[in-house]
């Protein structure tokens, strides 16, 4: 088991394995002036795999696959099956916009991936349209409904709340979450990337108290959900008598650096040590030097030691130079 300087015992690994996006969220993408990790620059399937390896053996149970999209990533289901066959791997799962699931959601399945997040800010097509720009409701609700029917459940709903774009939808959401057993998570908007994107979320951004207000008004009271894991970032309700779990994940007001239990890698391989620091520490270079999972578990294992204590949002200081199309959330 890896522990950092600060206690925190890590064993979640969030994987990136594209940074491609088939949408282009107002906060994360800018619609121009992109430019994205060569493909001789991500790391393979065998690669992603030894690094899992690694991870498992200094104790990581879990593992998470996003992109920007995972599914834009061709080999995705071979990825899927490799970590989900290793020994010792409790849990895969993946963050996706849904759009690609109806083709998908069977194959991932049957490859080992457990659950899913979709990422989807509102269910009104209009303002869909505004905030993620490219694709349309009707994909995603397709994608969700595939996942639903390969047994990627209980889908859980990230819904990223933006001042002026979905603000007034946060209540809808929820209470399709409600009707439809969804866990839907409504996540405070971070400043990443340091352009146009990450001014947009300084100025659009909306604290968990409001968005919650509106919920309540609509729904009734919230009542707590007893915290599962420590490290669940989300801090969950129910609405008595029905089923379904609203959440909230406030990186701004409440930051969660504390119960921290992850590390990060890069679709071009490198440890991210922090979401909100531009830290990183290369491990392709000993994957391609030929280095053995032990190797990796090494460089891994110096990744947790140098992980930092957290970040300063709310002061509304951030470092991260990378979106989060290019970290993975
Ligand atoms: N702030 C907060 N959440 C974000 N996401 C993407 N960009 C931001 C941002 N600037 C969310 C998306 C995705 C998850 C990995 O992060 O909902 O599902
Ligand atoms: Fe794509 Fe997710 Fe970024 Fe939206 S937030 S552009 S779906 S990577």
């Amino acid at each position: 088991m890896l522990k950092d300087r600060f206690g925190r015992q890590i064993d979640y690994l969030r994987i990136s394995v594209i940074d491609h996006c088939n949408l282009r969220c107002v906060y994360c993408m800018p619609l121009r002036g992109l430019s994205f990790i060569p493909s001789p620059e991500l790391l393979t399937a065998e690669e992603i795999e030894r690094v899992a390896a690694a991870a498992v053996s200094v104790g990581f149970r879990k593992f998470r696959l996003t992109g920007g999209e995972p599914t834009l990533r061709p080999d995705l289901v071979e990825i899927v099956g490799r970590i989900a066959a290793l020994p010792g791997v409790d849990d895969v799962s993946m963050t996706t916009n849904a759009i690609l699931l109806p083709r998908l959601a069977g194959p991932l399945a049957d490859a080992g991936l457990g659950r899913i997040n979709v990422h989807v800010d509102t269910f009104n097509p209009e303002r869909l349209k505004k905030v993620m720009r490219f694709g349309t409701l009707d994909e995603i609700e397709r994608g969700i409904a595939a996942a639903e029917a390969a047994g990627l459940r209980p889908v859980k709903i990230n819904c990223v709340v933006t001042r002026d774009y979905n603000d007034m939808d946060v209540a809808d959401v929820a209470r399709r979450a409600l009707e439809r057993d969804w866990h839907a998570r409504f996540i405070e908007l971070m400043p990443l990337g340091g352009g146009e994107a990450a001014r947009l979320s300084l100025s659009q951004f909306v604290p968990t108290r409001e968005t919650r207000e509106r919920i309540e008004a609509a729904l009734g009271p919230l009542v707590a959900l007893p915290r599962v894991q420590a490290a669940d970032e989300s801090r969950n309700y129910r609405v008595e008598g029905r089923r379904g779990v609203i959440g909230f994940i406030s990186p701004v007001s409440e930051p969660y650096c504390g119960t921290c239990n992850r590390m990060r890698l890069t679709a071009d391989g490198r440890f991210h040590l922090c979401l909100l620091n531009d830290d990183e520490l290369d491990v392709k270079k000993v994957l391609r030097s030929g280095g053995a999972v032990a190797d990796v578990a090494a460089v891994l294992a110096r990744a947790v030691g140098l992980k930092p204590t957290g970040h300063r949002l709310e002061e509304g200081i951030s470092t991260e130079e990378r979106s989060m199309f290019q970290i993975g959330g």
